[in-house]
């Protein structure tokens, strides 16, 4: 095949090796160990998910790439060099913890490279090259798919550590966008697979922000939604580490809302419903919603909710309905 492709993989893959290497047997690499045992992380995981430790230097990766054979320009568009304003080549990731990212093949195509004293940007990703386009990437897809089939279910999550943290606690159908909001490339990807996902993002703001637009594109892609809440503005990477793997199951992923359960929550935000015009602005969201559900058993039982809720009756609310599915065609 194309033998650009193909020198780019090869490039990543002893990145890849060398990274690992350094962050498991050498003194260099301490930092990044120090810090995933830190995270709870142990030796087997980090040798499955092949963590490594790019080092503090302007041009160590850069030598080590130039000794293989490697062109520096091809490098740098390849994302694992940089090129700086003094015309000079030099190393991309320094002082980082490396995260392989591999495709859905298991081949690595990339890198996310995370700070281990605070540096900004606290992870650092490789670019946009002709091995990787992000937003049509499943992180860990390689790894899950068979636990995604057998298990007929996907989790959702924000970011690797998620996904690293699940996958230790037995929970090995987990996959992540990387960083950014989950595009129709990937809803459509995941609905190929399966059909039930949960959703299980940060429970800060930005955290369910997102879940709620990836709840619509899911949704939107044919994708049976659940949306599960870690409690105390933690990330399921910082529950699991706290509380265990079975409270995770149990308290997180078994107690995931329904799609509609999350968005009457959701919806909530911005209104004091102790206010009749906030509480009918609401209301009128709430069935918006509900008016643009498939199955009439679910619209039922959500339209009860709601009138039960907020004492309505229910023929008003049906009409309503109604009304919105007309105009919908
Ligand atoms: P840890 O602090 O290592 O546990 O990271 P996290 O995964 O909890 O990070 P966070 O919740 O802040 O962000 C979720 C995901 O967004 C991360 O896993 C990254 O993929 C991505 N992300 C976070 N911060 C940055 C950043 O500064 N730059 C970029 N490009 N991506 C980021
Ligand atoms: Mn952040
Ligand atoms: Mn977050
Ligand atoms: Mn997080
Ligand atoms: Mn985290």
């Amino acid at each position: 095949s194309n033998p650009e492709l193909q020198n780019l993989y090869e490039a990543h893959n002893w990145l890849t090796k060398l990274y690992h290497h350094l962050l498991r047997h050498t003194k260099e690499g301490k930092d990044g160990y120090e810090l995933l045992k830190e995270r709870g992380l142990t030796d087997e995981t980090i040798d499955e998910f092949q963590l490594g430790f790019a080092p503090n230097s302007k041009d160590f990766t850069k030598k080590f790439l130039e000794n293989k054979g490697f062109h520096p320009q091809s490098m740098v568009k390849g994302g694992l060099l940089s090129y700086n304003e003094n015309g000079q080549y030099g190393d991309r990731f320094r002082g980082r913890v490396i995260f392989p990212i591999r495709n859905h093949q298991g081949k690595t195509v990339a890198f996310a490279g995370r700070s281990v004293n605070g540096n900004d940007p606290k992870y650092l990703n490789s670019p946009e090259t002709d091995l990787f386009h992000k937003g049509k990437l499943l992180y860990n897809f390689d790894l899950a798919r068979a636990e995604i089939r057998k298990r007929g279910e996907v989790v959702l999550f924000e970011g690797q550590m998620d996904v690293i943290s699940a996958y230790q606690a037995g929970i090995k159908n987990g996959i992540a966008t990387l960083g950014t909001a989950i595009t129709d490339a990937q809803a459509k990807l995941i609905r190929r697979y399966v059909e039930r996902v949960i959703i299980c993002y940060d429970s800060d703001d930005a955290g369910i922000e997102a879940s709620y637009k990836a709840a619509n594109a899911l949704k939107q892609a044919g994708c049976e939604v659940r949306v599960a809440t870690v409690r105390d503005g933690k990330d399921p990477d910082e529950f699991i580490h706290q509380f265990g793997s079975e409270s995770f199951k149990q308290q997180v992923l078994d107690t995931s809302a329904t799609y509609m359960g999350f968005m009457i929550q959701y919806l909530k935000r911005g209104y004091n419903l102790q206010h009749e015009g906030d509480r009918i602005a609401y209301i009128e969201k709430v069935l918006d919603e509900i008016s643009k559900m498939d199955k009439p058993i679910e619209r039922d039982h959500y339209v009860r909710e709601v009138a039960a809720d907020h004492d309505l009756s229910v023929d008003v609310l049906e009409k309503e309905i109604i009304d919105r599915r007309k105009k919908q065609g």
